[in-house]
């Protein structure tokens, strides 16, 4: 099998500055709700490698084309500044196999899936909550994305038809951290579940017997929210140890 598959990009939207969704037309390439990918451009002269790639959840539904990848630009970073300066026709080239574990299909059974994520962690949940899979799993499903500031708090239109195609089964917190923002909550998702504050917002109890947590983005976010939830005796999943806390890590 070739390293990579050569696709096209397809669309690009700056929420922001830093802030970009790239669409990419690979058709060949499939993957679970959930997964990641991997986006390569070639190497400059010099490198060791001939090409530089990084993962990349896809945040189009396994059933729609062209993929869709969201990332932030990290100032200096060998990829991301190039990925936000692709314009649409240009090749982009995409691993032809997804990767990952970070899916429903691994998720045990509850009542309630909490779906956290901070910055572009969101992208996985924005996968995952366009197919069938969640709503005929759990009773309810929270979707909280925490962000630095209100301009961060993106993809507002697919989440708000999330919330229509499931009407009573979802919820949706935006959080925002660096700013005062009416109808978000502010700071940090571990304090707010310690305090209690995440789930008077839904209403929904957030304990080991009736909920599952899926946590997606920044390390540190993943290890505070973990100690919080084990306070409440949730604890990591493992296939053969089922439990109540699955993550991903961007970094
Ligand atoms: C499984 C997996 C899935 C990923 N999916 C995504 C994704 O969907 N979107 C995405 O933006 N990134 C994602 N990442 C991170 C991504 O692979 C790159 O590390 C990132 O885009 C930076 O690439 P770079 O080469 O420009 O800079 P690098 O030199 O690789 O920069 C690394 C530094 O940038 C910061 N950083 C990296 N990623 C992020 C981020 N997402 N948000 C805030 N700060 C960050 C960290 O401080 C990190 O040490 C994922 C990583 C993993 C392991
Ligand atoms: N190019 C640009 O203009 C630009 C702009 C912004 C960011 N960046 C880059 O992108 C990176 C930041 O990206 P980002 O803002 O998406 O991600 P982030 O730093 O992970 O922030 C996203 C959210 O996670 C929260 N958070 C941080 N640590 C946490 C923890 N331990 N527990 C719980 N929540 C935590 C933040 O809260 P707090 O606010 O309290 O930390 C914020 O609400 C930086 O490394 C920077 O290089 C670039």
């Amino acid at each position: 099998m070739a390293a990579w598959v050569e696709g096209r990009v397809a669309g690009k939207r700056h929420w922001t500055q830093a802030l970009v969704s790239l669409q990419v037309a690979a058709p060949e390439v499939t993957f679970a709700a959930g997964q990641f990918g991997r986006l390569a451009l070639p190497a400059p002269p010099g490198h060791n490698e001939p090409m530089i790639g990084r993962p990349y959840s896809f945040v189009n539904p396994p059933d729609a084309q062209p993929h869709e990848f969201y990332f932030i630009v990290v100032p200096g970073g060998p990829l991301t500044p190039r990925l936000a300066a692709l314009a649409v026709g240009d090749p982009v080239w995409l691993a032809p196999r997804a990767n990952g574990f970070f899916c429903v299909g691994e998720v045990p059974p509850a009542d309630v899936l909490w779906c956290l994520a901070t910055g572009t962690g969101l992208g996985p949940f924005l996968s995952m909550l366009r197919t069938p899979e969640p709503w005929s799993r759990f009773q309810r499903v929270v979707l909280v994305h925490a962000v630095r500031r209100a301009e961060e708090l993106t993809y507002r239109d697919e989440i708000a038809g999330i919330g229509r195609a499931q009407p009573g089964a979802f919820a949706y917190v935006p959080m925002v951290s660096r700013e005062a923002q009416p109808g978000a909550l502010a700071g940090r998702i571990p304090a707010a579940i310690a305090d209690g504050r995440l789930e008077a917002a839904v209403g929904i109890a957030l304990s080991a017997e009736n909920a599952h947590a899926m946590l997606c983005g920044n390390p540190a976010m993943v290890d505070d929210t973990q100690q919080v939830l084990a306070a409440r005796g949730m604890r990591r999943h493992r296939r053969k140890e089922p439990g109540h806390v699955t993550v991903e890590t961007y970094w």
